[in-house]
């Protein structure tokens, strides 16, 4: 329990699995009121129960976060209800895998008004929240692979991207002020992520050959930006090197990027 951070108020969407739910419930346990978001309300209803169970305190606000008017809604009723509203986590998000020939145009546009028009709802609704406060703090679960494109996840990759350019042009409109903006690189997770990414796509892949991490040390990763505010967090320390690799040396990161990433199914290793 963190004396800073108890009855505070943190929005987690993409709460009812994987990084989200990890991070509700650790957010929990530092005696934030968390108020969970994704499209499956009995999931949401249990990670509730369970942070209920451990003392804590949680609402489950079930919508889909590519519906404007859906995630204004949560944002009007957290307020109306908690009276406040300190962090947004803006953590949902799915994949889509294979070759651009096999991203059709409306998975590309689901894809994009999830992950990325899904971001810019959240932020334009509580960044005003947070001028009028004086203070708030905005976290964006992007990916290492917005940081840097990785082979058969193009569509996947373009959308996180266009997470970071909004996360470090509000950064730098805000720098200096107390409203704080965050992106988080996480690496490959084992979540439903793979799943569900399978599930949407025409064109499966080979899971990457790269680093993996657990949900829970990503979480852990985020509390710790929710404690002391940073601009970049890479749960997984040695990933931040992927981006300078791509500074300096593009081509040789994309043979990298070839080595470890994912490829097509039926391509040998
Ligand atoms: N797993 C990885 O390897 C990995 C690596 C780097 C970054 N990330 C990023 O981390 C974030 C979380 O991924 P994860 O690994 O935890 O995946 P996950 O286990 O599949 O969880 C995704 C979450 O997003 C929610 N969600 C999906 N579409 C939504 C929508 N339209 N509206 C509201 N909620 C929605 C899902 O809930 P419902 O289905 O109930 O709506 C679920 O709670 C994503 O943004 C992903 O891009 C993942």
């Amino acid at each position: 329990m963190s004396e800073m951070l108890r009855g505070r108020v943190a929005v987690v969407t993409g709460a009812s699995a994987g990084i989200g739910r990890a991070t509700s419930l650790a957010l929990a346990r530092e005696g934030m009121t968390v108020v969970l978001v994704a499209r499956r309300g009995d999931r949401l209803e249990a990670v509730a129960d369970e942070i209920a169970a451990a003392g804590g305190r949680a609402l489950a606000c079930p919508a889909d976060v590519a519906d404007e008017d859906q995630v204004q809604a949560i944002v009007a009723q957290v307020l109306d209800e908690l009276g406040r509203l300190d962090v947004m986590i803006c953590n949902a998000g799915f994949g889509i895998e294979g070759p651009i020939e096999a991203h059709t145009t409306t998975m590309m546009r689901r894809l994009m008004d999830v992950n990325y028009m899904g971001t810019f709802f959240a932020a334009r609704a509580v960044l005003q929240i947070f001028r009028r406060a004086g203070h708030g703090h905005l976290i964006v679960v992007s990916s290492i692979a917005g940081r840097r494109g990785a082979p058969y996840v193009s569509g996947y990759a373009a959308t996180k991207a266009a997470q970071i350019g909004l996360i470090e042009a509000l950064r730098a409109e805000l720098a200096g002020s107390a409203i704080h903006v965050s992106g988080v690189y996480p690496v490959s997770i084992d979540t439903e992520f793979s799943d569900v990414m399978r599930a949407a796509s025409s064109a499966p892949t080979q899971p990457t050959r790269g680093p993996r991490q657990s949900p829970e040390q990503v979480a852990a990763a985020i509390v710790r930006c929710v404690r002391h505010p940073r601009p970049e967090v890479y749960p997984h320390a040695a990933s931040r090197l992927l981006p300078l690799i791509s500074a300096v040396a593009p081509s040789f990161c994309d043979r990298l990027m070839q080595r470890f990433g994912r490829r097509p199914e039926h391509e040998p290793r």
